[in-house]
């Protein structure tokens, strides 16, 4: 499998090498260097992350790699041809700027492509492949320890714009996930090598509501000594937008101020309980019980069941029928 996947690799970073140079040498480069100056991106950042561009047109690609008919095969296995019903080819990525997604050892496994202007789809990525599962990968993270091999705290963030422009003003610490929700998967990944995480996603609902899944997705891997933290953006802002707005110390002021988990967890629920009324501090137990037993056996899970019997005023009976219920399961 190993031996197979070689030629991918190879044919991918030839493809990345290609849309570099088509962003200093094609015809139409100007619109996507004008698009990416129009973002405040510099040449710097572009080149660090090797950000490319997709020429418009069905064959440029193929035309440059797609030399014998074994490559043709290999580029569609690598998710950059598409082919037709006719068994003919085109390009995947037309008139796009092209991020490449990295993995953890610097490998180029697949792209991300946004078209120059708003149509939509905005993004377009690579389909999964023998070398690109989705939902595993985390874009920036190679290049965040490019920069720094042993980080103390990792942000995570919605888009390759996020973290090209935190990049772009010094935060060399941000990954983002290629527009999956965040797995237990990334969150395991991440705990590897840093023992704090931030979550900073898009001040907008979607953001906020990927906000709570992903509370929910870390607790069963809190252990102790590891942290999580949540940083909620003002209204209409990503993390892009606000960098570029306040600079790098007034972010990082705000990453230094972000919500805890323990913190978040209560006012999230708080906003769905009457929490002044009895039935409510009731409810709440009903609700936060559920979440805090997924927290393992720990300091941190005995402190959250205490805040959460100080915030009720008694003991927290939902908590004794779930540890009931754990003690006649085993
Ligand atoms: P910019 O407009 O370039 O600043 O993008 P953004 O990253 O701020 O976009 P947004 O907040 O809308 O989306 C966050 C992330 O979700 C993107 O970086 C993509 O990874 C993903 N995404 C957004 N739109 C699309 C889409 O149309 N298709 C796919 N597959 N992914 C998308
Ligand atoms: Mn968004
Ligand atoms: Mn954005
Ligand atoms: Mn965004
Ligand atoms: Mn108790």
């Amino acid at each position: 499998q190993q031996q197979e996947q070689q030629p991918l690799y190879r044919q991918l970073s030839l493809a990345a090498d290609f849309y570099t140079h088509q962003l200093r040498q094609h015809d139409q480069r100007q619109r996507a260097v004008d698009y990416l100056k129009g973002r405040g991106l510099s040449g710097k950042a572009a080149k660090f992350f090797a950000i490319g561009y997709a020429p418009p047109g069905w064959d440029n690609l193929i035309g440059s790699l797609g030399t014998t008919p074994a490559d043709v095969k290999q580029l569609v296995t690598s998710g950059m041809l598409i082919e037709k019903d006719d068994g003919r080819h085109y390009d995947r990525f037309r008139d796009r700027i092209m991020f490449p997604i990295r993995d953890i050892r610097g490998r180029i496994i697949a792209f991300g492509g946004r078209v120059l202007g708003d149509d939509k789809p905005k993004y377009l990525n690579s389909p999964e492949t023998p070398v690109f599962q989705k939902n595993k990968e985390l874009y920036g993270l190679y290049e965040a320890r490019k920069i720094r091999q042993k980080l103390n705290r990792i942000m995570i963030v919605e888009g390759y714009m996020d973290v090209v422009a935190l990049a772009e003003y010094g935060i060399h610490y941000a990954v983002a996930t290629l527009g999956t929700a965040t797995s237990e998967h990334h969150l395991r990944r991440l705990f590897k090598l840093v023992p704090e995480l931030i979550f900073c996603f898009d001040g907008d609902q979607a953001g906020r509501t990927a906000a709570a899944r992903a509370m929910e997705t870390v607790l069963p891997i809190l252990e102790d000594g590891l942290q999580a933290r949540f940083l909620f953006l003002p209204d209409g802002e990503d993390p892009d937008t606000l960098v570029r707005k306040e600079g790098k110390e007034a972010f990082e002021k705000r990453l230094n101020q972000s919500r805890h988990l323990p913190e978040f967890l209560f006012d999230h629920l708080k906003q769905q309980v009457d929490f002044d009324s009895l039935d409510g501090k009731a409810r709440l137990d009903q609700l936060a019980a559920p979440l805090i037993s997924k927290i393992p056996r720990g300091t941190l899970r005995d402190l959250m069941i205490a805040e959460l019997e100080k915030q009720l005023g008694v003991h927290s009976r939902a908590m004794d029928k779930i540890n009931a219920a754990d003690t006649s399961a085993t």
